[in-house]
Formats: structure tokens, sequence, C-alpha cells
């Protein structure tokens, strides 16, 4: 009852492999495609995602009945990503709110994260990581969900399958969750510009992270607002 891992050396998009049989397959809950290769990745809507060797590439099915919850699963992947990548590598990766995986120090951008809504029939999550350093050595003992890591270049793609399979039982608090989330936002307490859809930019500071996932702002005139998970770009 384990849901499947799909591995392929190449694929045009993971997104799209698992959206086009989505159509006339039952897939169980967290279902997931790796490829080595992706020839056709898309990013956020409108931009090509660049495959670089050595890069991961994965999506995961979400059945609606999965996705009630109070956090937007952009946010629960963060997490998982966050959470499996800092056990693995040993050091604090962060997110430029809302879509993209970074290292914390340097603020550089390691990956990003593109979910996507197919309506009654779920979200689709992608997750893109440039993976362009060392095998990930000194993580064999360790456990995530009760399961023994595998070898191999699953690793992790199958812990982030693990870890996003959790979140469907409640495996995490949301107040845990969000603190760790809130403890790994770039530019936390710094005044950036923003575009929310075509409404232009705005400045504000952020303050951090909200009960649902938003993202808590200062406006110039010292009032708080929630900037919502569908916000375009943020810019320092
Ligand atoms: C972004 O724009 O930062 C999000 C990039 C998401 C890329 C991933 S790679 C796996 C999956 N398949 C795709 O075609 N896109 C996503």
């Amino acid at each position: 009852e384990d849901p499947p891992l799909f591995h392929f050396s190449e694929v045009p998009s993971t997104q799209n492999w698992l959206k086009e049989r989505l159509e006339s397959n039952a897939f169980p809950p967290a279902t997931a495609v790796v490829a080595e290769r992706q020839t056709a990745g898309r990013g956020r809507p409108g931009n090509t995602w660049h495959h670089l060797p050595g890069n991961l590439a994965m999506s995961l099915w979400i059945p609606q009945d999965k996705t009630r919850m109070a956090l937007p699963w952009t946010i629960l992947t963060a997490h998982s990503v966050l959470l499996v990548l800092e056990r693995a590598m040993g050091k604090v990766f962060g997110i430029k709110y809302p879509n993209d995986i970074i290292i914390l120090e340097s603020g550089l951008k390691v990956g990003g994260i593109l979910v996507e809504s197919m309506g009654e029939k779920g979200d689709l999550i992608g997750i893109g990581l440039n993976r362009n350093t060392p095998p990930i050595s000194g993580a064999g003992g360790m456990v995530v969900s009760g399961k023994p890591l595998p070898p191999g270049p699953l690793e992790l793609p199958f812990w982030i399958q693990n870890v996003i399979l959790e979140h469907f039982g409640g495996g995490f608090s949301a107040q845990d969750l969000l603190s760790f989330l809130d403890d790994r936002l770039l530019w936390k307490g710094q005044w950036i510009s923003f575009s929310e859809g075509g409404r232009g930019a705005r400045i504000g500071k952020i303050l951090g992270l909200g009960e649902r996932g938003h993202l808590r702002v200062l406006d110039p005139q010292g009032i708080e607002f929630l900037l919502p998970v569908t916000v375009r770009d943020v810019r320092r």
C-alpha cells in the first residue's frame, strides 16, 4: 500500500507525465514520478525549467480529499523538502516566499516548487532541485517515517514522498511546521518589494508566517497585512 515511485531516465516533464496519466489511471495518494532528465520542464506559469545534469525533478499527486487542510500544499511541500534536505545535507535551507528553495546563509536558489490544482482531480506538486552537489553520503543511518533509507539516486525523492505522506496523517503540528518555516524565511525582518498579480509593486517588511501559511507583512504606514501564497514575486 506504499504509493509507487516511478523512475525514468528521461521524460519531457514529470508534471505532465502524471497529469496525462491521471486522466485514465487510478493512482494511490502521493504517487510520485522522478526523472533523471527533463527535456521540457515547466516552471511557474510561463517559465521553462532548465534541467542541468544531476538535477532532481519530481512530481507527486495529491487527491482532493487530502487537500482540505488549513495549510496550502506549497507550504507543506516546502516544509517536506527543507526537512529532507537538511537531514541529508547537514546545512540549513530556507524559502524565498512562497515557491523558491534557497540556501539560507547565501540566499542562493537551489530549487523551486510548482503546485498545480487540477480541480476535482486534486493537486500536482512539482519539485525541482539543482543538485550539483556530491552524492549524499553519511546519511545511511537516517530514517524517515520509520523506514530505512534506500541507497541510490532515489534517496531524496523517497524521503520527500514519505514526509508528504506524513502530512496526510497529520504527522506534524501546524504550529511546529510554521515555526520551522518561519525560522527559514529569506529576508525576514527586512523591507522588500513584491508584485501581486497585475497590481504592481508594493513595499513591506516581512514579519513572518501567518497561521494559514500567508506571509505577514508590515506596510510603510505600520499596518500589517497578509500576502497569499499566490504572490508572483518578492524582491529585496
Ligand atoms: C519554479 O518555477 O521555481 C518551480 C519549478 C518547478 C520545476 C519542477 S521539476 C519537476 C516538475 N516537472 C516540471 O515540469 N516542473 C516541475
